[in-house]
């Protein structure tokens, strides 16, 4: 009961001394200490799979030359943080807010999860926070921006933040850069945003943000970014914009804005990214657009744009980009867009244009050119019709759904750049001109939905590059030529709905990149080549209304093809026609040597004779097959039996070698054993084949791992091999330790009934504990602290009884950890583990090395300095520690000095609570002198 006394008296003294800690440490070597602790935290909070941190060692007295760490050269102190793109996961957690010095954090491009909390911003010297392409996740708490000091950058873009973004964000004055795009914000934006007027770049893109845009947006004088895609916001723009004058980039696409766009605008002659797409813009495209000279790029698809297009736009000279795709647009392109020199990307498609397609377009440099779907009907021969020059700027043509008449022009290819050419839907008529193969480039070509006729050209072998060919819903006749193996790289092949004839080309089967073929809906006959099950991308093969006869091939696709891909074709045959084949080989003669020869075989059938001779070679093949395969059966079946003889003879030979040990008789053969049992009933022979057996393994230790297994009289025991045998002493000291382990015997200790000894092999039997360990009570398993208080303080105390027990038996424990207490079936503690690290003779100095450390139990601080003897205060502090994991339900840290920092600042956090105050308050003043050396 004295040593129960001694040991609460200790661990009050410990929780004295953790509360008092920081305060200490501060007065001690402040700014060392908050900037190595800090950065030491924040690491022990996130995983790190590629060892980025691994300079980060809490031994070192600045973190100045850590990885990713800056300091500054005056104070020392650490002024950024820059850890993106590492893989780092885990929590942001409280280390950072050590750093008081800090200015710039970016963690940038990790894996980092959890919310965010509310005192970060509270670091007065921060300026950039850059938090954007993680996993953060929860709202921004309202106090985040409450004391934003000298906030310049913020970005959270690319997480997964929700909620309101708070109106504190206001008080920010000095923000210039917002960026929370690519998240789940919601709402309506605080009205106080758009008082900013320090603000550069205001980027909300990317979320589910709603409401409109007020008239006070002209306080952002400073405003050259703004990007409020991809959300709800809805509403006019108000003629305020148009003060915003430094605006270079506006996106404002993929909202719900309507109305005009004011004429305010016009005074934004720095703007040079002007995107609206997907919107409800109405009106006519404004003349003043053309003020806009900077104008680079201009995407006002996808509204509801109406009349012409203004000519003032061939005053955008610098117009790179230009996008009306999608809207009601009438009448024809201004000439004076041949102005616009830079101009690359034109769209114009979806519109209900009519005139003539405006000829620069050959020859200005654009390289996409679409006015898919209007209603044009003129000038696709192009200047280039005659010329004979080239026109190789151009990669993407889009001129479907149009109403060109006439004649593909025979000179097309001159466009030698074009990638892409879309002419279906249209009425063109007369051939396929054969200049289609110096398209070298050429990856689509879509001619489907017009009139042509005659053949395929087999120039288009010359098209070498080709992807996709979609020739359908034309009239064109003659066969598939086979030059089309030429296009190795063909995708898709799509000619369905002609009057094509003749065979498909083995040449098909050539190309294997195929993907989609349809032949449907032609005249094509033969039979269909073998070669096809080569094509192993297939994923449609449409030969349905041919008149193709014969056998599907067998194999790779054409098992599974579907019949519709297949039916109206009469003569084809084979499974998925549901129709089988007539035979077109003589059937197996020697199944039956008494047919009469007036079958319909007979041509192809041998006299008797010949058949009795073909008889017996096939009957010897058959035989000798059979008797090879006999041979092999046999063969394997004696390898089997052998090798399972063996491994059963040397499982024999390990049982038997233990069974021989139950003499204990100490013996010197090497090759065997000692085994004792304290009880002395060694009836041990039947578990040992537990160890070999992962099934049977209970847990794994700083000492080694720990089997299941019975003895003979049905007992169950837990037998503990040591992995540190290399350390083990000689077995005089082994035994004599040993021994004495064996004799101390507690209800609250888990007893040791024997050991085993070898040379390479020590193996301790302990008595079984059925209900798993504290640890796992604590932190494992679904529910999180199962235990009640009452058990709780039962655990405490039986604890404290098997200590004090050990203590009077002058062995110290060394590994006070919650996994080594374990819980029998009736709730009471048991503790395992105890003195084993006396077998260690080495201990002194791999106790040191962290390895072993954290595999050791709870240690004190002073138990790290070499020359401290170690003494039973070893486990009193490691008790100590337990029960703040009991209480608190907190996982400890693995290194002491952490886990010494995290109670700390747990403690501190929790101070407040009236239980902490009233524990703590007494005997503080005697410890802290003594306390001092252990200072970091
Ligand atoms: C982040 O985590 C996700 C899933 O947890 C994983 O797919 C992804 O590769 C990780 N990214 C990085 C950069 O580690
Ligand atoms: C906002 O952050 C994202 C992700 O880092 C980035 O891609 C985007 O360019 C940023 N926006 C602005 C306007 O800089
Ligand atoms: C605006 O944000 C969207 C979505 O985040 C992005 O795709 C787009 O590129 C941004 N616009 C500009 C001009 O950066
Ligand atoms: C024009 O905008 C539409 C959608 O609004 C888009 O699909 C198309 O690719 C754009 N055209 C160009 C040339 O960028
Ligand atoms: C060609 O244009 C038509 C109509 O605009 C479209 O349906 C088709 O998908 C386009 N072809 C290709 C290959 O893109
Ligand atoms: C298809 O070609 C055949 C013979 O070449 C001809 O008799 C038939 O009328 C053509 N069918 C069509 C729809 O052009």
């Amino acid at each position: 009961m004295g040593a129960m006394l001694k040991m609460k008296a200790s661990v009050f003294s410990l929780l004295t001394f953790l509360v008092l800690a920081p305060a200490l440490t501060r007065s001690l070597n402040p700014s060392l200490n908050d900037d190595v602790l800090g950065l030491i935290v924040f690491k022990a909070d996130i995983q790190d799979p590629n060892g980025k941190l691994s300079s980060w060692s809490e031994d070192d007295d600045t973190p100045c030359n850590w990885f990713g760490v800056k300091c500054s050269p005056r104070s020392n102190r650490v002024i950024e943080l820059t850890l993106n793109g590492l893989s780092l996961t885990g929590r942001i957690g409280r280390g950072l807010l050590q750093l008081q010095f800090l200015r710039k954090l970016s963690l940038s491009s990790n894996n980092l999860t959890g919310s965010i909390s509310p005192n970060l911003a509270k670091l007065q010297n921060l300026r950039v926070i850059d938090l954007s392409g993680n996993s953060l996740s929860g709202s921004i708490p309202d106090e985040f921006f409450k004391q934003c000091g000298s906030l310049r950058v913020i970005s959270l873009a690319k997480n997964r933040f929700s909620g309101k973004i708070p109106s504190s964000l206001s008080l920010c004055s000095t923000l210039a850069t917002i960026n929370l795009s690519s998240n789940r914000f919601s709402s309506p934006l605080p009205l106080g945003i758009w008082g900013l007027s320090a603000l550069r770049t205001l980027d909300l893109s990317d979320n589910l943000l709603e409401g409109e845009i007020p008239k006070g947006v002209e306080s952002l004088k400073n405003l050259r970014v703004i990007n409020l895609s991809k959300n709800m916001f809805s509403g006019s723009i108000p003629d305020g914009i148009g003060s915003c004058s430094l605006l270079r980039t506006i996106d404002f696409s993929e909202n719900s804005f309507s109305g005009n766009l004011p004429e305010t605008m016009q005074k934004l002659s720095l703007c040079n990214f002007m995107n609206l797409r997907k919107n409800l813009f109405s009106g006519e495209v404004p003349k003043w657009i053309g003020e806009l000279e900077s104008l680079e790029t201009l995407d006002l698809s996808g509204n509801k744009f109406s009349g012409a297009v203004p000519i003032s736009i061939g005053n955008l000279q610098r117009l790179k980009v230009l996008n009306f795709s999608a809207n009601r647009l009438t009448g024809s392109l201004p000439d004076s867009m041949a102005n616009c020199m830079n101009l690359v990307a034109l769209d114009f498609s979806q519109n209900s244009m009519n005139g003539d397609l405006p000829q620069w377009i050959f020859s200005s440099g654009l390289n996409k050119v679409s006015f898919a779907e209007n209603k044009i009907r003129e000038g696709m021969n192009g200047p280039f019709a005659s010329s004979g020059s080239s026109f190789e700027s151009l990669q993407f043509l889009d001129l479907s759904h149009n109403e060109f008449s006439g004649e593909t022009p025979a000179t097309i290819g001159a466009l030698s750049g074009l990638q892409l050419l879309n002419l279906s839907r249209n009425s063109l008529v007369g051939p396929i001109p054969v200049a289609i193969g110096d398209l070298k480039a050429l990856n689509v070509l879509d001619l489907s939905e017009n009139w042509l006729n005659g053949s395929i050209p087999p120039e288009i072998g010359g098209a070498y590059s080709l992807k996709e060919l979609r020739l359908e819903r034309n009239f064109l006749a003659g066969k598939i030529p086979t030059s089309i193996e030429n296009c190795s790289s063909l995708v898709s092949l799509i000619l369905s709905k002609n009057n094509l004839t003749g065979p498909i080309p083995i040449a098909i089967a050539k190309l294997t990149n195929l993907q989609n073929v349809d032949l449907s809906f032609n005249s094509l006959t033969g039979g269909l080549p073998k070669q096809l099950v080569n094509l192993v991308h297939l994923s449609s093969f449409n030969i349905s209304h041919n008149h193709l006869q014969g056998e599907l091939p067998a194999g790779g696709f054409f098992n599974t093809i579907s019949p519709s891909s297949v039916l109206g074709n009469p003569s084809l045959c084979g499974s998925a026609v549901n129709k089988s084949c007539p035979a077109v080989l003589p059937k197996p003669i020697v199944l039956n040597p008494n047919s009469s020869s007036d079958s319909t075989t007979s041509s192809v059938a041998p006299n008797p004779r010949h058949k009795r001779i073909i008889l017996s070679i096939s009957a010897i093949i058959a035989i000798g097959a059979a008797a090879v395969i006999v041979i092999g059966v046999i063969a394997i079946t004696v390898l089997n039996l052998r090798v399972r003889s063996s491994t059963s003879r040397s499982a024999a030979a390990l049982t038997l070698s233990a069974g021989d040990d139950f003499s204990r008789s100490p013996t010197t053969d090497a090759n065997s054993g000692k085994l004792v049992m304290f009880s002395g009933d060694p009836d041990f022979s039947t578990g040992t084949h537990a160890l070999l057996n992962k099934d049977c393994e209970l847990g794994r230790g700083g000492f080694g791992a720990v089997y299941r297994t019975v003895l003979r009289d049905g007992r169950p025991v837990a037998i503990k091999k040591l992995t540190v045998s290399s350390l083990v002493k000689s077995q005089e000291d082994f035994e004599r330790e040993v021994k004495k382990l064996g004799k101390v015997r507690h209800p609250n200790l888990v007893t040791l009934e024997g050991y085993y000894w070898t040379q390479s092999l020590q193996l301790l039997i302990y008595e079984f504990v059925s209900g798993g360990s504290l640890h796992k009570h604590l932190h494992e398993g679904s529910g999180g602290n199962f235990l009640s208080w009452n058990e709780r303080f039962n655990v405490i105390q039986g604890t404290a009884k098997s200590l004090a027990h050990l203590h009077q038996s002058n062995i110290i424990h060394y590994n006070i950890k919650s996994s080594n207490v374990l819980i029998d079936g009736s709730g009471e503690p048991k503790v395992g583990d105890y003195g084993l690290a006396r077998l260690l003779p080495m201990l002194d100095r791999y106790v040191l090395s962290s390895k072993i450390q954290s595999a050791l139990g709870y240690m004190a601080p002073e138990f790290a300095c070499r020359t401290v003897k170690i003494t039973d205060k070893c486990d009193v502090y490691g008790f100590g520690v337990l029960v703040l994991e009991v209480v608190t339900g907190k996982r400890p840290l693995s290194t002491w000095k952490m886990m010494w920092w995290f109670s700390v600042t747990w403690l501190e956090e929790h101070w407040k609570k009236a239980e902490w105050r009233n524990v703590s308050m007494r005997s503080c003043k005697g410890s802290s002198r003594q306390r001092r050396r252990f200072q970091l």
